[in-house]
């Protein structure tokens, strides 16, 4: 049912935690299952320099979790935003079809913490239009 990569993420977690002084931080839930995921940036210029986040919720959330800030981690505000959950999925080497909602999660707890960014900075990213 899950891909190498998932169990992989879900048993060995990247970047599990928090980062005291954040530029971002971000925090979403899916009201259907009731998963948080917090996330947290440090941003130098437009780049994401470090990446942390905190998941409680099931396996494919944390493994998603987890793949998301690897392939944030370096890239530049604008290259985060265009993070599709499927992208996410698609390096995890998918999930089963009722585990999507996880990726959207993670791809959702990104978005709102490049909006906590935009919002300090007063900064405008079509990406984020209607998102809170
Ligand atoms: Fe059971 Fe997310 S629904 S942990
Ligand atoms: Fe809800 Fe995974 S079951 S995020």
């Amino acid at each position: 049912m899950y891909s190498d990569k998932v169990m992989e993420h879900f048993m060995n977690p990247r970047n599990v935690g928090m980062i005291e002084n954040a530029d971002a931080v971000g925090q979403v839930g899916n009201p259907k299952c009731g998963d948080i995921m917090k996330m947290y940036l440090k941003i130098e210029g437009d780049t994401i320099v470090d990446v942390k986040f905190k998941t409680f919720g099931c396996g494919s959330a944390i493994a998603t979790s987890s793949m998301a800030t690897e392939m944030i981690k370096g890239k530049t505000i604008k290259e985060a935003l265009a993070l599709s959950n499927r992208a996410v999925a698609d390096a995890l080497d998918g999930l089963p079809p009722v585990k999507m909602h996880c990726s959207v999660l993670a791809e959702q707890a990104v978005k709102s913490a490049i909006y906590d960014y935009a919002q300090k900075h007063n900064l405008h990213f079509d990406e984020l239009e209607g998102f809170d």
